[in-house]
């Protein structure tokens, strides 16, 4: 997981590229580092942010360059482990995103060669076998040592003896390409060229690309040319800015609205709800890691209930090594990046084990749209998220769900089509929904301003909130690092309740479901072990106040729908309680928007 940019044109390398690599710093910020042809090869790296870098860097000249924003992997966190890396010449320099599984076996060899290592890095070993087999053509000189390693990878690299060139590989770590007049541009992401370029094309696995100022070649692992097909991306600058917000995560909560109609938008006129999901499955299978894994045991109770299917949920770290070779469930992958390796292992596991397959993800082309089939891939429009911690892209994944659930209703007739309808109206009132419970920031932000300095927070749901209770605790450890802990409310008794005190605070979700008496219950047994307890419920709950000390009254809707304006009431008070504790909050400690390695 880094942050990965290249640049060659007529202008001079250096201000492009610190912009560029400016917008990718969400992938990683341990260390960044630039590499820029002028008469030599110009390199400079610091620990640390990339504002750390920019305030080190004397003036480069210089029209081609490479530049990268580090999560540490292997070696840790250092100027020495920073990319770029050079060869023993000083020659070549490489940047890299993702891991070299094999580098212990390969570092061996090239000492035993009499090559030196300068870092503790697996990426070390990659540009000393460029220079290997470097003989005045740095794309063979790829194509060459791409044969030799095992792992996952974005390389760039960058020759000083082929000034202008830069060759670029993938496999499994995003890269794209942009194309400009008279220079040309790779980067991680869209975001990160969008200032300079908006015609881009996706790097895909196995691809090997050759970029000058004024060509893109693109060949296979043997050398052979690929065409590529170009978009135009018609995403804004704007997009990706904090848009007068002070934090991408605050702007990215107030987005729910737009991103909820995004969604739904143009998919279920007339009930039409999408291409048909089959009728090849009797059970469903849903995988994902981290906020999509909450989104996807949400979706175990909305799939349930909705469309009467046996829904199983399971983090994709674990299902990739599992061994159910037998079952044949329709197999949901969600990721709102669609490259969280994980993720990207357990489809590539599902796809073999022969199960039907669907992903959910907000990135178009991603990897995880490839491995499953464009065709066979729920888009969640919410656009680009910044923030570290996931809060549209959830809210929006709820709504696929719903949308997929209403779809199989649909096709197995498991609801009629007054009932459907009447789902999908409610659903279009979704995003006035979200605007109420956002309308309540400044009650929630004196809650925050209360609560902050807890030392525990505990958050209690039942049904389908309980996931929602789950992503509430992860929101606020994440980005506040207090010690927070979903829990299913009945299992307080088993042994939850020992942790209860004066010094914790309990949020407990009692909207008026099946569950709702039950819920009560449990306010009542924290409180006698003294712990106050915020309530969320439905506007007009009087007799909930009753049980707690604060609350924050949600609109009313169906049940099945509270996990949208429960989940904007937990991301709010996550937010302003990380703000009171002055935490960095869109760029968590230890933590990336994307995890690209296992
Ligand atoms: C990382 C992020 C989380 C995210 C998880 C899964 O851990 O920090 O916010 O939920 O990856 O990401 P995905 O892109 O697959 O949804």
């Amino acid at each position: 997981m880094c942050g990965i940019v290249g640049y060659t044109g007529y202008r001079r390398a250096q201000p492009i590229l610190l912009n560029s690599l400016k917008k990718l710093e969400y992938r990683g910020y341990d260390s960044a580092g630039v590499a820029i042809i002028d008469k030599e090869m110009v390199i400079h790296k610091d620990k640390g942010e990339i504002a750390v870098l920019v305030e080190h860097l004397p003036k480069i000249e210089g029209s081609v360059g490479i530049a990268h924003t580090r999560w540490a992997t292997h070696g840790k966190p250092s100027q020495i482990n920073a990319h770029p890396f050079t060869d023993c010449k000083k020659m070549i320099a490489l940047i890299h995103n993702g891991i070299v599984e094999n580098y212990l076996d390969i570092k061996e060899k090239l000492l035993e060669e009499g090559h030196e290592f300068k870092s503790d890095t697996d990426t070390e070993v990659v540009v000393h076998l460029l220079e290997k087999y470097y003989e005045g053509d740095l794309e063979k000189a790829m194509l060459k040592t791409l044969k030799e390693i095992e792992g996952s990878y974005a390389f760039v690299a960058i020759s000083a003896e082929e000034k202008g060139k830069i060759v670029v590989a993938r496999k499994e770590s995003p890269l794209i390409l942009g194309k400009g007049n008279d220079e040309n541009f790779i980067a991680s992401d869209i975001p990160a060229l969008l200032k300079e370029t908006n015609r881009i094309t996706n790097l895909h696995d196995g691809e090997v690309a050759t970029i000058t100022p004024k060509s893109i070649r693109v060949v296979d692992m043997e050398g052979n040319e690929i065409s590529k097909e170009w978009k135009t991306i018609t995403w804004n600058v704007e997009d990706a800015e904090r848009g007068g917000y002070e934090h991408f995560m605050l702007k990215e909560i107030y987005e729910a609205p737009s991103t909820i109609h995004n969604t739904i938008l143009g998919r279920m006129s007339a009930l039409d709800l999408g291409p048909p999901l089959g009728d090849d499955f009797s059970a469903i299978k849903m995988v994902a890691c981290g906020t999509s894994y909450y989104a996807a045991m949400a979706g175990k109770y909305i799939l349930e209930e909705i469309a009467g299917i046996p829904t199983t949920v399971e983090l994709a770290s674990e299902y990739r090594y599992s061994s159910r070779a037998h079952e044949r469930p329709l197999t949901i992958l969600i990721s709102q990046s669609g490259e969280t390796l994980d993720t990207l292992g357990a489809a590539r596991e599902a796809k073999q084990r022969g199960c039907p397959l669907l992903a959910i993800t907000n990135y178009m082309g991603s990897s995880l749209a490839r491995t499953v089939g464009e065709n066979r891939v729920f888009y969640t429009r919410a656009g680009i998220e910044i923030g570290v911690a996931a809060t549209k892209t959830f809210v929006a994944q709820l709504i696929a769900l719903y949308l997929i659930a209403l779809q199989l209703a649909q096709e197995r007739h498991t609801k009629n089509s007054d009932e459907i309808r009447r789902m999908l109206d409610e659903m279009r009132t979704l995003p006035r929904v979200a605007w109420k419970v956002l309308g309540m920031g400044p009650e929630i932000r004196e809650l925050a301003e209360k609560y902050h300095d807890v030392k525990d927070a505990f958050i209690l749901g039942r049904g389908l909130n309980y996931p929602i209770a789950l992503e509430g605790a992860l929101k606020l450890k994440e980005i506040s690092y207090i010690h927070a802990e979903g829990f299913a409310a009945g299992e307080l008794k088993h042994g939850p309740l020992a942790l209860m005190s004066e010094e914790a605070v309990v949020l407990a979700v009692a909207v008026q479901d099946h569950t709702y008496k039950k819920i009560l219950g449990n306010i009542r047994e924290v409180n006698a072990r003294g712990s106050p307890v915020i309530g969320i419920g439905y506007e007009g709950d009087d007799n909930l106040r009753k049980f707690v000390d604060d609350l924050i009254l949600i609109p009313k809707v169906s049940n099945i729908f509270s996990a949208i304006p429960v989940v904007l009431a937990f991301q709010l008070f996550a937010y302003h309680v990380a703000k009171e504790r002055g935490c960095e909050i869109d760029k968590p400690r230890h933590l990336a928007k994307t995890v690209t390695v296992e």
